[in-house]
C-alpha cells in the first residue's frame, strides 16, 4: 500500500485561545487515525467521529463569534457549511472508496481546507474575542 503523508498540526496555527487551539488540535489528532492500515469499519467509523467532531467545533465556534458580535460571523458560518458538506459527501461516498482514496481526501480536508482556514478565517476573529475578553475583564476589576 502507498504511504501518505499524515497530517500535521503545526504551532502556526495557535490562535492564543485555549478552548479553540485544543478543539483544533484534537481534529488533527483524529485526521491521524486515516494514516497507516486500516480496515474499513474502522475508518467509516473515524470517519464519522471527525465529521461529528467538525461539527461540535464549528458550533461552539459560532456561539463565541456571536456572544462577541463578530462582524464576520456570516461569511464564517457560510465557509462551516461548506467545509460540513464536503464532510458529508466524503463519508457518502466512502464505502465505495479504497483506504487510500479516503486517506488522501482526509489529508486534502483537514491539511488543506482545515489548516488554512483556521490561518484566514479564524485568526481574523481572535482580535474580537480578545478584545470581547479583556473588556469583561475589566469591567470584573
Ligand atoms: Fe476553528
Ligand atoms: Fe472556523
Amino acid at each position: 500500500m502507498e504511504e501518505y503523508p499524515c497530517v500535521e498540526w503545526s504551532e502556526k496555527i495557535l490562535t492564543g485561545l485555549t478552548e479553540i487551539d485544543d478543539q483544533h488540535r484534537q481534529l488533527f489528532e483524529l485526521a491521524t487515525t486515516f494514516c497507516g492500515d486500516g480496515d474499513q469499519i474502522r475508518i467509516l467509523k473515524s470517519l464519522a467521529m471527525l465529521t461529528d467532531y467538525v461539527r461540535v467545533h464549528f458550533r461552539e465556534e459560532e456561539a463565541l463569534m456571536a456572544a462577541c458580535n463578530y462582524p464576520g460571523l456570516r461569511e464564517h458560518r457560510k465557509l462551516h457549511g461548506e467545509f460540513r458538506r464536503m464532510l458529508y459527501e466524503l463519508l457518502e461516498n466512502a464505502r465505495q472508496m479504497s483506504f487510500d482514496e479516503i486517506a488522501d481526501q482526509v489529508r486534502y480536508l483537514i491539511n488543506g481546507w482545515f489548516y488554512n482556514h483556521i490561518l484566514v478565517a479564524d485568526f481574523a476573529y481572535v482580535p474580537t474575542v480578545k478584545q470581547a475578553a479583556a473588556a469583561i475583564d475589566d469591567h470584573a476589576s
